[in-house]
């Protein structure tokens, strides 16, 4: 059990930051995934949390124990820290058998008052007073056969790694990391050397040994579907810095930018550009080759006021990046954030466009794929430019002019490649961003 609080916590090499400025708690018994493109920080993020990794600067706790903390020069080291670690590369010993795998590290264990509990679990002397101790062979042999039950392995405890299937493997090393009862179970990328149909598997057991165990999961993975299924709360990083942390739920649909609007879902979102001007309440759009709609929210929109609220934080975003800059020590950051360049998919990519300058009547629509409906009456004239059946549903892409967008339609219909369709875009979860900064001003519906 461990609830884990980091606050600015910063790692960076001479410029380049591969964790800037991060603060979150992951509460205590927590499913929380780590999520970003390749290089984006989550591995060193992990490490730092694990001891494996100093941070330059910031505060890090687990439960109530201070970790590490630059301003008062803590830093546990990772075998203080009562934390287990399951890494993409886990390999397993050779030349042991299973039993011997998953024994060794509690063989290794050398603490104040290190014993097995009556549920076979391990427990030492958090105030460190009692006696330094060794688990006995008998203690040993209690907590292997539970954490072998738990990952049902028990079949296998003779065997040598050689001898198991990947899936069997994987589970050893995971019963390896439960044995010690660590408080917190960090996975980097545990799955990524199995198949898929396995992956889907180890997912759902996964989510079973959160359950039975209890702990607090942390799992570092750039796979936003495993990210999805599989966590209370999703973090989304990109460049080293914190883009959302929500419930998957929340950032499917509330995305706070459109990095996480594309990072997440699968087939990803559609952008599609506008132009419009606020009316009423409302918002009157142009898009599609001169497509009219109006976008409309709930409790009224109102453009001005959002970039007035946005402007603020932006403003005081850059007073608090210009005062650290003056403080001493600080180091420029080399690997420069960037706007999310956004892709608007067409039939003809090569040919270049217009350029065109982005002002604030400039907006980005983002619909889930879902949310195309195709119907006869729909508003929007199309074509069929590709189809996916998969049996439970299908995969569309839909050109209109030069433009494609993706739709899913549940249901076994089938589609011929080149059939008119006609659709609307449906519901109340339609995302408007700002195409000047990429931030999501509102969600809401779009009337053709
Ligand atoms: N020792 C190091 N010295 C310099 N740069 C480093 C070092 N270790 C990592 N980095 C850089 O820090 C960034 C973040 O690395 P990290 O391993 O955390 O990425 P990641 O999000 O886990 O990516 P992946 O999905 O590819 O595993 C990367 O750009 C990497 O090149
Ligand atoms: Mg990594």
């Amino acid at each position: 059990m461990a609830r884990i609080e980091l606050t600015h916590v910063t790692k960076r090499w001479n410029g380049f930051y591969a964790v800037e400025d991060l603060s979150m708690v992951i509460e205590d018994n927590a499913f929380v995934t780590l999520l970003g493109p390749s290089g984006c920080g989550k591995t060193t993020t992990l490490r730092m949390i694990a001891g494996l990794e100093t941070p330059t600067t910031g505060k890090i706790t687990i439960d109530d124990m201070v970790v590490f903390d630059s301003d008062n020069g803590i830093n546990i080291p990772a075998n203080k820290r009562r934390v287990g670690f399951l890494f993409q590369n886990y390999a397993l010993w050779p030349n042991m058998t299973v039993f011997q795998n998953i024994a060794f590290g509690l063989g290794n264990i050398k603490e104040s008052g290190a014993h097995v509990n009556d549920k076979d679990e391990v427990e030492i002397d958090p105030t460190g007073k009692s006696p330094v101790r060794k688990l006995t062979k008998n203690e040993i042999k209690r907590v292997v056969d539970r954490v072998s039950a738990i990952v049902k392995i028990k079949p296998f405890m003779d065997r040598y790694p050689s001898e198991l299937s990947g899936g069997q493997q994987q589970r050893v090393a995971i019963a390896r990391t439960l044995a010690p009862g660590p408080r917190v179970l960090f996975m980097d990328e545990p799955l990524s050397n199995l198949d898929a149909k396995l992956r889907l598997e180890m997912r759902s057991e996964l989510q079973r040994l959160h359950l039975s165990t209890g702990s607090t999961f942390v799992y570092v993975t750039h796979d936003q579907m495993e990210a999805m299924t599989l966590a209370t709360r999703i973090c989304l990083i990109d460049n080293g810095l914190l883009q959302q942390y929500e419930e998957p739920l929340t950032v499917y649909n509330r995305p706070n930018n459109l990095f996480v609007a594309d990072f997440v879902g699968n087939p990803a979102i559609n952008f599609i550009e506008a132009s419009g001007t606020q009316n009423g309440d409302k918002l009157n759009l142009e898009f599609l080759n001169g497509t009219k709609g109006t976008f409309s929210t709930q409790g009224g929109l109102d453009i001005d006021a959002w970039y007035a609220e946005d402007d603020k934080k932006e403003a005081a975003r850059k007073a608090k990046a210009e005062e650290a800059a003056r403080k001493p020590g600080y180091v420029e950051k080399t690997n420069k954030d960037h706007p999310f360049p956004y892709h608007i998919a067409k039939i003809d990519e090569i040919t270049a466009e217009a350029a065109h300058t982005v002002t604030r009547n400039d907006y980005i629509i983002g619909v889930r794929p879902e949310f195309i409906h195709i119907s006869e009456n729909g508003p929007i004239e199309g074509e069929v430019f590709s189809a996916m059946p998969t049996g439970m549903e299908t995969t569309l892409k839909i050109s209109i002019g030069n433009f494609l967008l993706t739709a899913v339609v549940f249901g076994g219909m089938t589609y011929k490649i080149g059939e008119k369709v006609r659709l609307g875009i449906g519901g109340d979860n339609i995302m408007l961003f700002s195409r000047e900064n990429g931030r999501r001003i509102a969600n809401g519906s779009v009337t053709i």
